[in-house]
Formats: C-alpha cells, structure tokens, sequence
C-alpha cells in the first residue's frame, strides 16, 4: 500500500492527540499544594492578589535546602536555580488554576 499525503495527515492528527494526552498526564502527576495549615498564608495570599507569581515567593520561606523542606533529589528545578515558579507545577487546590 502507498502511504499518500491524506494518510500523513491523518498520522500526523493521531500523534498530536498522544502527545496531547501525555502532556495533560504529566501535568497531573505533580502533586498539589496540600490546602492544610501550613500552606493556608500561601492560599490567602493567592487569593488576596490573585497572583500565582506573588504566592510562589512565600513557598521558599519552608521549601529550602538544607535545612528546609527538601525535595524530591529529582526535583526539576531548586530555589537555588533562582526565581522559583512553583505554582507553575504544582496547581493549588482551586478551581481554575
Ligand atoms: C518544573 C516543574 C516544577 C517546579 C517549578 C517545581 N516543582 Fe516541585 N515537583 C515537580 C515534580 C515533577 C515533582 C515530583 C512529582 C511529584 O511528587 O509531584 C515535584 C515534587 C515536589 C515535592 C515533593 C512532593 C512529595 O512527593 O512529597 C515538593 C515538596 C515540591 N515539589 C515543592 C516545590 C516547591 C516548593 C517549588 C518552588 C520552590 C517547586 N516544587 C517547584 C515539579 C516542579
Ligand atoms: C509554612 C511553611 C510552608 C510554606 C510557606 C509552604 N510549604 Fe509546602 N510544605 C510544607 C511542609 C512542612 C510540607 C511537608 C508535608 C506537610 O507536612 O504538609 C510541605 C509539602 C509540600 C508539597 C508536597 C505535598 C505532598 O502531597 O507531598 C508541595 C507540592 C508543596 N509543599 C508546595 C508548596 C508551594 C508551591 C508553596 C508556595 C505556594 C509552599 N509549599 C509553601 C511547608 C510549607
């Protein structure tokens, strides 16, 4: 059978969607900000500028090493990299963010 341009189209179109999928995935597995006590100033804070920039700057104040909350050794990126968005990645338990 020939492949024709039509059916590189429609290859195309398939793994669009794939990667599509992969990457809502990936977004899913990161972990939430946990809407406890220790992260209520970083809510409020959101809430009240309604900026994730503004929020992230509060997250290092405990994330931090050593001596901090450490991460993950895979983490991706560490405060120490510079200006940390972490909210980039780790969506607050809102709707919408
Ligand atoms: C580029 C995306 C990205 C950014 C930016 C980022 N993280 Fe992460 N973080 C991840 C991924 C991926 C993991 C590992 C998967 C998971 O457990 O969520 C992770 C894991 C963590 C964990 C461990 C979760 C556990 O398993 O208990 C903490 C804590 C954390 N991140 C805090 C932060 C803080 C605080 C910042 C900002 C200073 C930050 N992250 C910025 C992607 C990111
Ligand atoms: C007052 C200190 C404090 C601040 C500020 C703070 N965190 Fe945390 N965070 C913690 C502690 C302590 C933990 C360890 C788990 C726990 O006890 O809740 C944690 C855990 C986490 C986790 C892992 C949750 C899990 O399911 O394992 C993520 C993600 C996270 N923080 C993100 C953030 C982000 C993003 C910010 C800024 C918006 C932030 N934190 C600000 C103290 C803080």
């Amino acid at each position: 059978m020939r492949i024709n341009k039509k059916d590189w189209i429609f290859v195309a179109i398939i793994a669009a969607v794939f990667a599509v999928f992969y990457a809502i995935s990936g977004e899913e597995r990161t972990k939430r900000v946990p809407l406890d006590e220790k992260h209520r100033a970083s809510y409020e804070l959101f809430k009240k500028t309604g900026s994730k920039m503004e929020a992230d700057k509060g997250c290092p104040a405990c994330h931090f090493e050593p001596g901090g909350v450490p991460f993950p050794s895979k983490h991706p990126v560490k405060p120490k990299d510079g200006p940390m968005r972490c909210l980039f990645c780790h969506k607050l338990k809102l709707a919408g963010t």
